[in-house]
């Protein structure tokens, strides 16, 4: 058959863009590709600087051809506001497989509006961490990209920085640079392009080498006893610190040669800060919806890293039953609502059984971000460490202030630490109530996903065990006018 008598759809397509960070010219050719019915595997992506096979796939015919957009009047393409928004971040990313995977999400887009919820698509989650990895490096640059005077005959002063960015953020973080040195003559260079602004307008120039930007200044005396000034070290990880500023950074980094010596026993004051719970958490949040905001942002500890969406408790403002779990699972995660899955449901059903009202009770947990290891299409559940319950404990705090339950029911350890900052044995503990520093009573017992993980004769035997604790904890409610 000859090319001409193919149609469109039959046919493989190269699209070469002009730029290797352009969305529009990606989304330009993908809207006219989807519109002719290109199928994803009969597209091959190209961009300067992207290198890989990408050329294997060449036209049937050996042309290989330029896709030309549609005709008029062609169908509409739907994409929502999400994967938009993740697209644009993501075109930024040196992976060169990124436009081939767009345009896979793309076409799965017309078929199933749905694609972006699946959190476990594996498509989706590599689109996801494209957009994180890019944002992680336009971060970086914002933070380290440290100016050094230069002075020269024609503009007096000028600044300039080096700057090894990872990603193709160069131009998609030119704005920034604008707006926060208005007033000064800079340029920013990298090894993949420079920018420069002198004072009025922004033009980009080559890449650029290291040797191209000048050594040290006076400035660097100034940033470095401001570095001093602020370094925190109750916010000090030294993991985190060097995942967040990796040593390829410190070398264009005054301050940084300060650091071995700043966190020389910075460690042994943060444990001792935490242990205080002197942390700095800023002010205490003062409503329910305030602390539903803030956790979301919430990264200081490390399940935060992960970039999942908190789950905030949920339940009547002076509810007389507090029920707090361990954390969030799999799909409390999904649905942004607490003890929804497996185990949530066995829990729904012995409340049932007890005569205690679920809508009735604030229902929270311990830690409010799903902590878990990725395993192929699944996330498996990895129980928090006693420092991060200690960190989150300033929110399940907060919550237990304004909700003013009279009775707090703390299902596992994990929850038992959340409430009291310190591991105690449940089972131990279990049946008599401890009293909380407000007056109120904390009842301890198993959390339910144990019970899911017992069989035979041990899961009858808890399971009973757990019930006398849940008629314990009806009983009380009686006898305290709920
Ligand atoms: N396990 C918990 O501890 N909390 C939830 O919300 C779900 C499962």
């Amino acid at each position: 058959m000859s090319a001409a008598a193919k149609s469109v759809a039959d046919r493989y397509f190269v699209v070469s863009l002009p730029d290797a960070d352009d969305f529009d010219a990606w989304r330009e050719a993908a809207r006219g590709l989807v519109q002719a019915g290109v199928s994803p595997e009969r597209v091959a992506w190209t961009a300067p600087g992207v290198s890989g096979d990408l050329f294997a796939q060449q036209d049937a015919d050996g042309g290989g051809p330029q896709f030309r957009p549609p005709r008029p009047g062609a169908p509409p393409v739907r994409a929502n506001r999400r994967f938009v928004s993740l697209a644009r971040n993501a075109v930024l990313h040196s992976d060169p497989e990124r436009f081939a995977l767009l345009y896979r999400l793309l076409w799965r887009l017309q078929r199933n509006p749905h694609v972006m919820e699946d959190k476990a698509d594996p498509e989706v989650r590599r689109l996801e961490e494209l957009d994180r990895n890019v944002r992680r490096d336009s971060h970086k640059m914002h933070a380290f990209v440290r100016f050094r005077l230069v002075e020269n005959e024609t503009d007096g002063e000028h600044y300039v920085a080096w700057f090894e960015p990872e990603h193709h953020i160069l131009r998609a973080n030119a704005g920034f640079f604008v707006r926060r040195f208005a007033n000064m003559k800079w340029s920013i260079l990298t090894p993949a392009g420079s920018l420069h602004w002198d004072g009025d307008v922004l033009s980009e120039g080559p890449p650029a080498q290291r040797s191209d930007a000048p050594g040290g200044d006076p400035m660097e005396d100034l940033w470095r006893s401001y570095y001093a000034s602020i370094f925190n070290p109750a916010r000090l990880k030294i993991g985190a610190m060097l995942k967040e500023m990796p040593r390829k950074y410190w070398k264009n980094m005054p301050e940084a040669a300060l650091i071995p010596e700043l966190i020389a026993g910075a460690q042994k004051r943060e444990s001792k800060m935490v242990t205080a719970g002197a942390l700095d958490m800023g002010e205490r949040p003062e409503t329910l919806a305030a602390i539903g905001h803030a956790i979301h942002a919430c990264r200081h500890c490390p399940i935060g890293q992960l970039d999942n969406d908190a789950v905030m408790g949920e339940g009547p403002l002076g509810a007389t039953l507090m029920i707090v779990g361990e954390q969030p699972g799999d799909q409390e995660d999904m649905t942004g609502r607490p003890f929804v899955g497996p185990a949530g449901q066995l829990l729904d059903r012995h409340l049932e059984h007890a005569g205690i009202d679920r809508r009735a009770a604030y229902v929270t947990n311990a830690v409010k971000h799903f902590k878990f290891v990725p395993r192929g299409k699944r996330r498996l559940h990895q129980s928090p460490t006693a420092k991060e319950i200690d960190v989150c404990r300033w929110w399940v705090e907060s919550e237990r202030m304004i909700v003013k339950p009279k009775l707090v029911l703390a299902l596992g350890a994990s929850a038992a630490r959340g409430m009291l900052g310190k591991t105690v044995s449940v089972t131990k503990m279990g049946g008599a109530p401890i009293a909380l520093e407000d007056g109120s009573e904390l009842w301890l017992t198993v959390h339910p996903s144990y019970l899911l993980r017992l069989d035979g004769a041990a899961r009858a035997e808890q399971t009973r065990l757990f019930d006398a604790d849940l008629a314990g904890v009806k009983a009380r409610l009686e006898a305290l006018g709920a």
